[in-house]
């Protein structure tokens, strides 16, 4: 069913609601959903997000009912998501003077996704402002909140805040606010489920909630948050805040030209700043036996090699054998190591770490629970690191910082 509803002066709700039992994100969304789009019917008409691709017609049909679709001056895109985006493989030769409004990396996805390579784009930093007519627009880039390219859009005369995913709830809602309804555990579970494996990110979200004078928050799913604002923002920040509890990380290397210390160091400096206590150790230098009571304090254990003659090297390969007669329940593991050719070291370690009882990091299990692709697990730095590598080195020690220092 689509449907829509005025929500101040010029500003309308367009939605679907799905009340079918809808895959998403690995999860069956068994209350259903809602697409929230949002149509700011000033001098320069504007969309704000569209509705899931499989609706995108009757979208276009239903707006047409209150606009012309040919009159409309932008689609502000917040996220190129195709339940959010989708509408536009209906909408953009329907509306062929808008202009796309989106971030630098939304530009090249809509291309591709919508054909769009010869269509007009307004790309937008934070901060950046749009007369859109008798209101004026606010946007502020949200990366990973939850994928990369994503922003948030404020209405600075109405105090509406259009934050797309973020602070969305997965429900079939009839009632379009919250106004008389206990939303907290639906808020709580999209939270968890959506945004909380990219909760670092959560604290720029927070900083810039600090600057706005919000209203009525109207996201891209479910409830429009106009009741007890104050409280759902806060429990963005509760919910992705840092735990005090203390965390160890033991590293343990073996190397042969000092490239692989370099990486053991580059990630005891990035868990230091998050207050993480780090112990490393050269295998071929430390006593074994205080390595492994080491690693029996430790919360997480990040192990690297060298790779010469397509093997490990050192002494590396005792301890790994002596971790395996160990009870590591619940500890975080992950490999590392630098190489020339092709690093098998690295991918024997873990094969060793696999064959213990600890939580092994790979690139593969990352993408399919979080989305996220600029973690890489088990780190493999060909030669000396780089500085894109040493990002790339130090973004994987924050993953692990995030999961140490998880409060939920
Ligand atoms: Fe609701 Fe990231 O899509």
């Amino acid at each position: 069913m689509m449907k829509h509803e005025q929500l101040a002066e010029y500003v309308y709700w367009i939605g679907k609601i799905d009340d079918r039992e809808v895959p998403f994100h690995r999860l069956v969304l068994t209350k259903g959903t809602t697409y929230n789009a949002y149509l700011l019917k000033t001098d320069k008409p504007t969309l704000i997000d569209t509705v899931d691709f499989q609706f995108a017609k009757e979208f276009v049909n239903h707006l047409s009912q209150l606009i012309d679709p040919k009159e409309i001056q932008y689609i502000v895109v917040n996220h190129t998501e195709p339940d959010h985006s989708g509408g536009i493989a209906a909408l953009a030769h329907r509306a062929p003077d808008a202009t796309f409004v989106c971030t630098e990396m939304a530009v090249d996805e809509l291309k591709e996704m919508y054909r769009l390579q010869n269509r007009q784009f307004l790309v937008v930093e934070d901060g950046d402002t749009l007369d859109i007519g008798g209101k004026t627009l606010k946007f502020k880039e949200t990366p990973y909140l939850h994928t990369e390219e994503t922003m948030i859009t404020y209405s600075i005369e109405d105090k509406i805040l259009f934050p797309c995913d973020i602070f969305s709830t997965h429900i079939a809602i009839e009632e379009l606010y919250n106004d008389e309804v206990d939303m907290t555990d639906d808020f709580l579970g999209y939270y968890q489920a959506i945004i909380h494996p990219h909760r670092r990110y959560v604290k720029t979200l927070m900083e810039a909630m600090e600057e706005l004078d919000v209203q009525l928050i109207a996201p891209s799913h479910g409830y429009l948050i106009r009741k007890d604002v104050e409280k759902f923002v806060n429990l963005y920040a509760e919910m992705s805040a840092d735990s005090d509890c203390n965390k160890k990380v033991t590293i343990i290397y073996t190397t042969i030209r000092n490239n692989t210390r370099k990486i053991a160091h580059i990630m005891q400096e990035k868990l230091e700043e998050y207050n993480i206590e780090v112990a490393v150790f050269n295998a071929d230098r430390a006593d074994h036996d205080e390595i492994l009571d080491c690693v029996a304090e430790a919360d997480a254990v990040f192990i690297g090699s060298s790779t010469k003659y397509a093997d490990l090297i050192g002494g590396l390969e005792d301890v790994l054998k002596k971790l395996k007669e160990i009870n590591l329940e619940g500890k975080i593991a992950a490999a590392f190591g630098s190489y020339g050719w092709s690093g098998e070291a690295i991918e024997v370690i873990q094969d060793y770490l696999k064959e213990t009882n600890m939580n092994v990091q790979t690139t593969a299990q990352i993408i399919k629970t979080t989305g996220m692709t600029d973690v890489e697990f088990p780190i493999r730095i060909r030669f000396s690191p780089n500085d894109n590598q040493v990002k790339k080195i130090e973004d994987s020690a924050s993953y692990v910082a995030d999961l140490l220092r998880s409060t939920i």
